[in-house]
Parts: C-alpha cells; sequence; structure tokens
C-alpha cells in the first residue's frame, strides 16, 4: 500500500467535492489502486466552508502556509483559481518539495510552462486533469492512451454553458437572452458568463489541449475566439432544414506545420460524431493517426465529476507507475505558429438580408464568384411583406480572406440589409 498525505488550498464547489469523495471512497480508491489517499489538511479563508462539510477543526487551517510548510504534506491540491494567490502558492508548494495538482485552466492556459519548469527543477509533477472537460479523463488519455499517436486535430464541444445555450436554443425555441436567463436560473451559467459565452473559457481549455498535442503553448490571444451570442433561433432553424446543427466547438487543426486554433461556433452535420452532445455535456473528437477517430463524452462541469479528475490525479501521484513522468521542456514542438485567421480554408452558411427584386440573388452570387467562392446550395426561406428577406447559403471550401472580402464587396453594393450572419462549418 502506497499512502499520500494531501492538503487542500480551496474549499469551494470543486475543494468540497474532493473532500466528500476521499471521506466515502477512501477504501474503494485503496482496493482499486493500492494506494491511501489521506486528507492532512485543508484552507479556506472561509471557515464556514469547512462546516459545511463538516471538516473536523483540526483538519481546518484559514492559512495556506500552514500547507505549503507541512512536512507530512506530499501534494498540494490548488483549487482557488484565478492567477494570484494560486500562482504563487504553486510555484511555493513545488519549491517545497511537494507534488501539485490543480484545475486551474486560466493559469495553465499562460503559465503552464514556466510552472512545468518550477517543477521539474524541483524534480516534483504538476497534474491537472479536472482543467479540462472537468470529469472526462481527456489527459490521461492523451499522455497515456494515445501517447504513440500523432494527433493532428480534434474538434471538441468543451463548454458546457454555450453548449446548453445553443441547445436551448435549439429545442425550446428561445433566443439567446432567454437562454441565459434559463441557464442562470439552473445553475449552469455564472452571473457574469462572459468567459463561457465568448469562448474565452473553451480558448483555456484549447490551448492547454494543444500543449500537450503539439509540445507549443500557443498564446491565448492567437486563439481565435468568436462569441454565440449573435446566433439567432432563426439560423437554427435554417440550419436544421438543411440537416445541420450548429454547435460550440473548439478546433484545432495541423496544417503543414501551422496551427488553426479557433473557437466560434461551427455547422456540423447532424449525423456527426459530435451532433447529439447537448445540454450541458462536453465531448472531444480526436483524430490520432494509429487509433483514427476516437469520441470523449461526458461531465466537462460540476461538483463531483471535477473532483473526480482530481482524486485521479491524487491517485496517480502515489503510485509508482506515474513516479517520475514529467513532462518534459525538450520536446521539438510539432508546429510552428497559429495561423492567422484569413489564412484558414472553411465552408460557410450565410445569410444574407437581401432586396427581394428579381437579379438580386445572381448580383451576390456574381460577387462571391469573383473572389472564388463557390455556392454549394441556396435558398430563399420565405417571402415576407417586409422589403428584405432572408437568402441562405452553403458555400464549398473557401480562404476566409476571401470571404470577409466579398461580403464586404456585397454589404457596399446596398442590396442587403445589416450585417450579413456567417457560420463557419466543419465536416470532420
Ligand atoms: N464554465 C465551464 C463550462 C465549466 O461551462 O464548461 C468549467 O470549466
Amino acid at each position: 500500500m502506497k499512502r499520500i498525505n494531501v492538503g487542500i488550498i480551496g474549499l469551494g464547489t470543486i475543494g468540497s467535492g474532493v473532500i466528500k469523495i476521499l471521506r466515502e471512497r477512501r477504501r474503494l480508491i485503496l482496493e482499486r489502486s493500492g494506494v491511501d489517499v489521506h486528507l492532512v489538511k485543508a484552507c479556506d479563508v472561509r471557515r464556514a466552508q469547512a462546516d459545511k462539510i463538516g471538516l473536523p477543526s483540526s483538519l481546518f487551517t484559514s492559512n495556506p502556509q500552514e500547507i505549503i510548510k507541512n512536512d507530512k504534506i506530499d501534494v498540494v491540491v490548488e483549487l482557488i483559481g484565478g492567477f494570484h494567490p494560486a500562482k504563487e502558492l504553486i510555484l511555493q508548494a513545488l519549491k517545497s518539495g511537494k507534488h501539485v495538482v490543480t484545475a486551474n485552466k486560466a493559469l495553465l492556459a499562460s503559465e503552464i510552462c514556466d510552472i512545468l519548469s518550477v517543477a521539474r527543477r524541483n524534480k516534483r509533477q504538476l497534474k491537472f486533469e479536472a482543467s479540462v472537460c472537468g470529469g472526462i479523463p481527456i489527459i490521461k488519455a492523451i499522455r497515456e492512451g494515445l501517447v504513440s499517436n500523432k494527433v493532428d486535430s480534434f474538434l471538441g464541444i468543451i463548454n458546457g454553458t454555450s453548449n446548453y445555450l445553443l441547445t436551448k436554443m435549439a429545442e425550446d425555441s428561445l433566443t439567446f437572452s432567454e437562454a441565459l436567463s434559463r441557464a442562470k436560473k439552473k445553475g449552469y451559467a455564472e452571473r457574469n458568463p462572459r468567459f463561457d459565452v465568448e469562448g474565452i473559457d473553451a480558448a483555456h481549455k484549447l490551448v492547454i489541449l494543444c500543449y500537450l498535442l503539439f509540445s507549443k503553448l500557443i498564446p491565448l490571444d492567437s486563439v481565435f475566439k468568436e462569441g454565440i451570442s449573435d446566433i439567432s433561433h432563426l439560423d437554427i432553424r435554417y440550419a436544421q432544414e438543411m440537416g445541420l446543427v450548429i454547435k460550440p466547438l473548439a478546433i484545432a487543426k495541423k496544417v503543414g506545420d501551422d496551427l488553426e486554433a479557433r473557437v466560434h461556433a461551427t455547422l456540423l452535420p447532424k449525423d456527426h460524431m459530435l451532433a447529439p452532445v447537448n445540454g450541458v455535456f462536453n465531448a472531444v473528437l480526436f483524430r490520432g493517426d494509429l487509433v483514427g477517430d476516437m469520441l470523449f463524452y461526458g461531465r466537462g462541469a460540476g461538483q463531483f465529476p471535477t473532483a473526480s479528475a482530481v482524486v485521479s490525479d491524487l491517485v496517480d501521484l502515489g503510485s509508482d507507475a506515474q513516479a517520475d513522468s514529467i513532462l518534459k521542456s525538450s520536446v521539438k514542438p510539432r508546429i510552428r505558429k497559429v495561423r492567422r485567421m484569413d489564412d484558414i480554408v472553411s465552408r460557410y452558411y450565410l445569410r444574407f438580408m437581401a432586396i427581394d427584386k428579381p437579379g438580386i440573388l445572381a448580383r451576390i452570387a456574381g460577387v462571391l464568384g469573383k473572389y472564388r467562392i463557390g455556392i454549394a446550395q441556396v435558398s430563399q426561406k420565405e417571402r415576407r411583406r417586409a422589403k428584405f428577406v432572408p437568402v441562405v447559403m452553403i458555400t464549398h471550401h473557401a480562404l476566409e480572406k476571401n470571404l470577409r472580402n466579398a461580403l464586404e464587396a456585397i454589404e457596399r453594393l446596398a442590396i442587403v440589409k445589416s450585417k450579413t450572419i456567417k457560420i463557419r462549418m466543419e465536416d470532420f
């Protein structure tokens, strides 16, 4: 039997979940893994958090230094989130000879290299399974199950809140703001949901996954992020009529030596593996050169799914097999740079609000043709008494820069009202 002594900093939702799991499943974990995960101390500035879960006073402290400087503790679990003091506490813990487990995706997305180099210098490990897709063991899958594969691309629904919003808009014909109010009521969206709906949370996770897959920490601001708040129910309905669904995707693709890294609402054929991933669920589809396509599906958030990932890291740290598996700094990056959005190639759904007069469609198609954009499908959705009618098109593959220029040229012609709706489409 191996014993691992743990100190937890942060008794919020996940921290409390970890403690509950350790309390109730310690024996099961020991029987399955041979590792006895033993909680030595838990810290929070709010004593009430400890009381809520009935933590004995002897196990509680409000001072994180009592964990970091405690010689009995082997692993510090950082679950306070944010940059400061989380980063300082993690570095201090590593320098004090402790392994670290964290779920802090925002911090890792910019600082993982620095933190790992401190871990390496101190011969300690940094583990972060809970930082991406909560309960889905996706980091373990990349580092262990897929270790001999070159995974050159993945598509992921890695933000549960935005998936819930688009699902509800589609299922219940809600507007974005109606869906958001419902998500807030159900606790699926923060009071300030900016990180989730603008793609920032998904970009953090995408950066971490790309680091593991391509051995390069790409800057967060090189990831293209487009929020989902402009998606309207009208487009969801038109897409459905064309056999398509709209999903909030994080996309990474190695193209030559470059990487496409983007987060945006994306159209998928309704028989695509990610199409039935609804509500708050997450899923990631990896394309490995040896295994082919692999889909991981599950809960990306919530107390127990996320705490379950933290506990799995603790068990790994306690078992011999993982004793010296530190991500190496010497691995050659598999990509050179992140491609600018102008240089990506995609198919597009376009919705023009066009004047309903003979010849207008031909003028739109003419401009698209001039910019080498082929049309695969077109329909004028309905004729209303209004002056402008929706004209929907699906293009063939086109260069984003050409599409941008074409739409600007069409908008200058004054035959369409307002900005054209553009949704990228994936067929991988
Ligand atoms: N806010 C995240 C989501 C959960 O909606 O997926 C934690 O990563």
